[in-house]
């Protein structure tokens, strides 16, 4: 087999065989197949799409490239949660304490943030002391002990994705559904979960732009998660303002906290709510609204805050910021941004806001790159909010005065101020599962 008769045949429009996709994703490990003959072909998938058949071939092929997970020392139903990646999205830091609260077990890896895209792992280890790097004995442990753990994944978990990701990301070809799904579900499959529950954003901060488009992602993904038995629930949620009102790393656990507490804004609180009942109706918990239920409880019992601080507790990190959030590193700069003239937000270009706070310290643009962890934006005004001239949209923070200012001229581009009201937009946009597509809005 040749590299170049696979190109050639995605070019064309034609269906890969299992074979040529084995054959690609083994070489590309392995270093046989270069990076302009990978990517040559990533930007022929972009163009051509796969099938069903053909995406699962590339999951598979990228779930088993490298180690796998047994979580079998973990007893019970393990279930894991993704989000496909958006701005001022801290939904694992408080999902995963609170299923743990309700007696299920969660072992997650998570990742690094890229581009405008925050991570989990960057945000944990804006608590002092906090490790994700955990050896497998010891994770089993801590989830057998505590009820969770969120740790790195090991260095060769889906090497191919790794390679792959990393290319896709500096050959514009991210936004693939067929590239993003089996990128997505290779890591689930190879990490060991159960049955799995995806966030799947839609909007302008998101890599999917349109409802349509992020509904056949979650079909694909549910379908991958179907074919190789791991019930797999989608949620379509809205990414076309960011999550929260605070975008950073130490900003987002201060908010998943609030979240915990009680406190945090509708949309934070709702999406977490909805992702830990739907895990907990995977893990055989009750009907979605007794689950919904158990996971209300767990927030105002203070269970699932608790479980939060044993977690961080186990994993070396100080819990006192937890409970006295201002005990955070400070960032020494802070600025205002204020609105230019009376109207309402508009829109908001919600990448722009995750590169903006990405320029303040918050994000990095080569995985090298080092994280400002009190950087980030607290955001007083999002979309629908009625403005006058000089009111606060947002406060930023960073530990670099020239940053800041770079920051703010890139968060005031995000904002669309028009004497316009914009239609309420629906956080919740659809729910997929093997049974098919439930629109929500
Ligand atoms: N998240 C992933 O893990 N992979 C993608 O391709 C996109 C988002």
């Amino acid at each position: 087999m040749r590299m170049y008769d696979v190109i050639k045949r995605k070019r064309d429009g034609f269906e890969l065989t299992s074979e040529e996709i084995i054959y690609f994703v083994a070489g590309y490990s392995d270093g046989s197949i270069p990076d302009y003959q990978a990517s040559a072909l990533a930007m022929a998938i972009f163009y051509q799409g796969m099938n069903a058949r053909e995406t699962a071939a590339l999951t598979m092929a990228m779930a088993v490239s490298g180690d796998t997970v047994d979580l079998s020392p973990i007893p019970g139903i393990k279930v894991d949660k993704h989000s496909t990646g958006g701005v001022g999205d801290k939904t694992s830091l408080a999902v995963v304490p609170m299923v743990a609260a309700c007696g299920v077990p969660v072992a997650k890896m998570s990742g690094r943030g890229l581009g405008h895209t925050g991570g989990t792992l960057d945000k944990l280890e804006s608590i002092p002391g906090l490790s994700i790097s955990i050896d497998e004995q010891r994770f089993f442990d801590i989830v057998n002990s505590v009820g969770c753990a969120i740790i790195g994944q090991t260095a060769n978990l889906v090497p191919a994705d790794k390679r792959l990701y990393a290319l896709r990301d500096v050959t514009a070809t991210v936004d693939s559904i067929p590239l993003i799904a089996s990128s997505v579900m290779s890591k689930k499959i190879a990490a060991g979960a159960d049955a799995i529950v995806l966030d799947v954003k839609c909007g302008s901060g998101a890599f999917m732009k349109t409802a349509d488009d992020a509904i056949e992602l979650a079909q694909a993904m549910v379908d991958i998660g179907e074919e190789v038995e791991r019930t797999t629930i989608a949620l379509v949620t809205d990414m076309d303002r960011p999550l929260g009102n605070k975008v950073g790393n130490s900003l987002e656990v201060i908010e998943a906290v609030e979240v915990l507490k009680n406190t945090a804004p509708a949309d934070i609180s709702e999406t977490c709510l909805e992702l830990a009942a739907n895990m907990l109706l995977l893990a055989g918990k009750g009907t979605l609204q007794e689950c919904r239920e158990l996971a209300r409880r767990s927030i105002e019992s203070g269970a699932a805050f608790e479980k939060l601080c044993q977690m961080v507790e186990a994993q070396g990190g100080d819990s006192s910021v937890l409970r006295d959030t201002t005990r955070f590193a400070q960032a020494p700069f802070s600025e205002q941004l204020l609105a230019p003239c009376d109207g309402y937000v508009f829109h908001m270009n919600t990448e722009q806001v995750g590169i903006a706070a990405a320029a303040l310290g918050a994000g990095r643009e080569t995985i090298e790159d080092s994280i400002d962890p009190a950087a980030g934006i607290d955001l007083a005004r999002k979309t629908g909010a009625a403005v006058k001239a000089g009111d606060v949209l947002a406060t930023l923070y960073s530990s670099d005065r020239e940053k800041l200012r770079e920051g703010a001229q890139l968060l005031l581009g995000a904002y669309d101020i028009r004497n316009e009201k914009p239609a309420t937009i629906p956080h919740f946009l659809a729910r997929v599962t093997k049974k098919g597509v439930e629109r929500l809005a």
